[in-house]
């Protein structure tokens, strides 16, 4: 395995001015001030491809959080958000994306340190796609539009006037895990200001820095003070105060399924709002008709982009027998080409995993999948040294109730599985899992591909491609993936509500 190991620091990597930023402990943004914890607290953010600290930032709970919730709804109810035309509150959105794009290279620079992912993954992908949601939400600010209604009952026509009006759900809380940690914090953050919400942003612990940049991004969009409060802290302490702060109209959440129950335990007392984006465990399948070139190619990036640890991972690999030792072969040999490193490390493909506990996490996955029989064709271990490194792997000899072929692993980790016909059986097997986030199939017939597209129990279907994200496309997931959807028009319901409104005008 290629890997890159460094005794130094990555911080030496990234220009002066951005170690200096990450030099002081960072606050958070309560009312528009940066303030620290109430209780003083503080926690360390380490470089996951170096096991080094990389910042101090403090420590939210929920005194915190309280704070900040009283801030947002002071903000909606006495401040210049609430009263904001659409059309200026839309501009405010435009430029948040217009200054995300300004500060590509700082973003992207932080995103590979703080997370381990490759900078030039996050230039290219996190970076623009966090701008690109701001943009496009900023054009729904003058585009929610309520309808006149004819009404029938009990009336004669004219005697009354129905509309709808729809309004922002109010105070916001958005909790966000650290997979993506700036995109996350912008698929929440673009729809909840698009729609004239205001917000108290929980940052994941093991990610805080993007999103606290974000905050002062905010600040310099014209976002007024208290609109957007950013509390960085951890899920047991500030985020389950937030789930269950009664100043909360509705919770966003991203993160495991486990979680989401607790969310919406939290939330069930008060009857909150809650959407949910969970896990998956999301079929990707291989037809013997199929341009077999791209589709290794596109299988590969589809479990391996971003280490795996993506929500809607192609991980479940399903293909049909004629055409299995070639794909699974091809895909193995790309697997064992990719260069694992320091993520600010130009040759890196691969970084770490995010986490000492994510690292463990997916190596006892790992050893449980080769102690129940699956065989590595290539991995199936993570290299000595420092950093969370794991080897990309793709497991056979699999069989259905082996847990790395029900659970999600959200590491680089393939489980490839042979399919005689496209039948009944393959659907089955394929939506067999609590999850319903994604799925992919290749095929050159497009008759039967959109056949299986419509027969598979998920939110997002790519046939020919994979991960293909959209600002105007909604994502989200069936079963235990979640509940109601991110992005395009879509996710503009999770944040308003209509009232109908009747005149009698006879
Ligand atoms: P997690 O669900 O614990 O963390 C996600 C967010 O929820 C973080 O901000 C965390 O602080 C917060 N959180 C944790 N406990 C909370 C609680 N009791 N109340 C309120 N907020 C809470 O996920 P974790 O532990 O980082 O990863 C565990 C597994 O979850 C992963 O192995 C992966 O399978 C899945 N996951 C799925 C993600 C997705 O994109 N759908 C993202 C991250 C993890
Ligand atoms: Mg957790």
């Amino acid at each position: 395995m290629n890997i890159h190991t460094t005794s130094t620091s990555t911080l030496e990597r990234v220009p002066a001015e951005l170690r200096k930023w990450l030099s002081v402990p960072r606050p958070m943004l309560i009312n528009g001030k940066w303030v620290q914890a109430k209780s003083g607290k503080v926690f360390d953010v380490i470089d996951p491809a170096t096991e080094m600290h990389l910042a101090t930032v403090a420590e939210g709970d929920a005194a915190d959080i309280d704070e900040a919730v009283r801030a947002a709804r002071n903000a909606l109810d006495n401040g210049p958000w609430g009263r904001m035309s659409p059309s200026a509150r839309g501009r405010i959105v435009h430029k948040i994306g217009d200054l995300i794009l300004k500060y590509l290279d700082e973003l992207a620079q932080l995103e590979s340190l703080d997370n381990g992912k490759p900078f030039a993954v996050a230039r290219v992908a996190d970076v623009p796609l966090s701008a690109d949601i701001f943009h496009y939400m900023s054009g729904w600010a003058t585009k929610l539009e309520g309808k006149h209604i004819p009404i029938s009952n009990l009336v004669s026509p004219g005697q009354y006037l129905s509309f709808t009006r729809l309004e922002p759900v109010g105070v916001v809380g958005q909790i966000i895990p650290w997979n993506f940690p700036l995109l996350m914090a912008a698929w929440k953050l673009a729809p909840a200001l698009a729609t004239g919400c205001t917000v108290v942003l929980k940052v994941a612990e093991e990610t805080p820095l993007s999103g606290l940049r974000l905050g002062e991004i905010l600040q310099e969009a014209g976002v007024p003070d208290g609109v957007v409060n950013i509390v960085p802290g951890f899920g047991e302490t500030a985020g389950a105060a937030l789930a269950s702060h009664p100043g909360v109209a509705k919770v966003a959440f991203t993160g495991s399924t486990d979680v989401g129950r607790l969310i919406v335990q939290a939330a069930s007392r008060d009857l909150r709002k809650v959407s949910l984006e969970l896990g998956g465990k999301s079929p990707n399948i291989i037809l013997d008709d199929a341009d077999i070139e791209a589709a290794i190619a596109g299988s590969t990036a589809g479990i391996f982009f971003n280490h795996g640890q993506c929500c809607n991972a192609g991980s479940r690999l399903f293909v049909q027998e004629k055409v299995f030792d070639k794909v699974v072969s091809g895909i193995a040999a790309n697997a064992a080409k990719i260069k694992l490193g320091v993520g600010m490390d130009a040759a890196t493909e691969m970084g770490p995993m995010v986490s000492d506990v994510q690292h463990g996490r997916v190596k006892g996955y790992l050893k449980c999948g080769l102690e129940e029989g699956a065989r590595a064709v290539t991995g199936g271990s993570a290299p000595d040294g420092k950093g969370y490194f794991v080897n990309p792997t793709v497991l056979v000899d699999t069989k259905p109730d082996m847990k790395v072929v029900r659970e999600e692993i959200f590491g680089p980790v393939l489980v490839a599985i042979p399919f005689k016909e496209v039948d009944e059986k393959l659907i089955a097997t394929a939506n067999d899992t609590i999850y319903g986030l994604a799925a992919g199939v290749w095929s050159r017939d497009i008759a039967k591909a959109n056949q299986l597209a419509n027969a598979l129990k998920a939110g997002s279907v790519w046939v020919n491609c994979y991960h293909v994200f959209d600002a105007a496309l909604p994502f989200g997931g069936y079963k235990q993936s979640g509940w109601g959807r991110e992005m395009g028009q879509a996710v503009l319901s999770n944040y308003l509500e209509a009232k109908a409104i009747t005149s009698r005008i006879a």
